[in-house]
């Protein structure tokens, strides 16, 4: 489709605009590429992912697409330029950050997340390309595109928050990572996570947000019909700060000694508030059932009925009813 094909041109020529300030450009090479080397990033990781850095002038980038050929109407329809025809103005989207962009499965460009340098309040951290005619953030995945061979090799997909934590762990040498960026996790994204592998261990956030969104991951890649692993790291670390800081031989250990199935996870999140009180226990038994009712096969959903059954000392045959009655009630 001609539309289409037209979109990833332009997103393609901005690609290769963003990287060049960053490697040419006198404030690409004095602010942009800085920044990466202070987060850790070596330049073949740098290269890998096609970081760039946008320019602090207002529109820069939209003035040298337009010199080399590019339509404002691409421009615009790819969320590069943002017009305002009542003023008559147009400027970049993307300004005064660095550039991550965003590949489809088969490595084309079809968005930007863009970080701003220092934090401000008034800004947003990340600034993310819109939703295109090439771009369905629910569809996609950050890292997919260098991580799918990984992915199938080692049979696991590890999950991620962020940008910074699928590059950080892939230059560390654990390539199987891909980021829902922010956004909740969607089916579709799982159902790509499925072409490649039925396992995924979910990294997310050490924060509150991390553990709820953990939460509410599971149950849907449980739904899925795939096996979920979940880690927690320690409070206010994410993938990215915490392979940092110990170093990657570290980090793998600490993935393999607190990978956790998600009854046990649950257990350790929940147990030690609920403590010896029979109403918190019931509550976290029957949310513990809850997950396990989402499992499509029957001798999977049985396994966790027993852990669940001997972990919390109740009636295996009473689990089950509970979830049959659940599943009378869904029907
Ligand atoms: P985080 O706030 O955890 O950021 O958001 P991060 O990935 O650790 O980034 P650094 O290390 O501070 O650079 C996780 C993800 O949520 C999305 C981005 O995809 C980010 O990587 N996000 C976050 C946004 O899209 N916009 C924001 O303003 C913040
Ligand atoms: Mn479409
Ligand atoms: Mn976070
Ligand atoms: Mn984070
Ligand atoms: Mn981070």
């Amino acid at each position: 489709q001609n539309a289409r094909e037209s979109l990833y041109i332009a997103l393609n020529y901005a690609k290769n605009y963003y990287q060049n300030n960053l490697f040419q450009h006198e404030e690409g090479q004095s602010i942009g590429y800085p920044y990466f080397k202070e987060r850790g990033f070596s330049d073949k990781t740098i290269k890998a992912f096609e970081l760039g850095y946008s320019l602090d002038i207002w529109d820069a980038f939209t003035k040298d697409a337009l010199k080399n050929g590019y339509s404002i109407d691409v421009l615009e329809k790819a969320g590069l330029t943002i017009r305002k025809p009542e003023e008559n103005k147009m400027f970049d989207r993307f300004r005064n950050r660095v550039i991550f962009p965003i590949h489809n499965v088969s490595g084309k460009t079809i968005a930007f997340g863009a970080r701003i340098l220092r934090a401000d309040k008034n800004q947003p951290k990340y600034l993310n390309s819109p939703e295109t005619e090439v771009y369905h953030k629910s569809n996609i995945l950050y890292g997919i595109y260098q991580a799918k061979n990984a992915i199938r090799s080692k049979d696991v997909c590890y999950l991620v928050e962020g940008y910074t934590d699928v590059i950080s762990l892939y230059q560390a040498g654990i390539e199987n990572v891909v980021a829902s960026s922010g956004t909740s996790l969607t089916l579709e994204q799982i159902r790509l996570i499925a072409r490649f592998t039925q396992n995924i261990t979910v990294l997310y956030d050490g924060d509150p947000a991390g553990i709820k969104a953990s939460l509410r991951g599971m149950d849907m890649i449980l739904e899925e019909g795939l096996n979920v692993k979940l880690v927690v790291f320690p409070q206010g670390e994410d993938p990215d700060s915490y392979v940092q800081k110990i170093g990657s031989d570290a980090f793998v250990q600490y993935i393999s000694d607190h990978s956790s199935d998600f009854i046990t996870f649950k257990a350790e999140l929940f147990l030690k508030e609920a403590g010896n009180d029979p109403f918190k226990r019931a509550e976290l038994i029957k949310d513990m059932v809850g997950s396990i009712s989402r499992i499509p096969d029957s001798i999977k959903r049985s396994v966790f009925f027993q852990k669940t059954a001997s972990l919390m000392q109740i009636d295996e045959g009473l689990l089950i009813t509970e979830s049959n009655k659940l599943a009378l009630e869904k029907v």
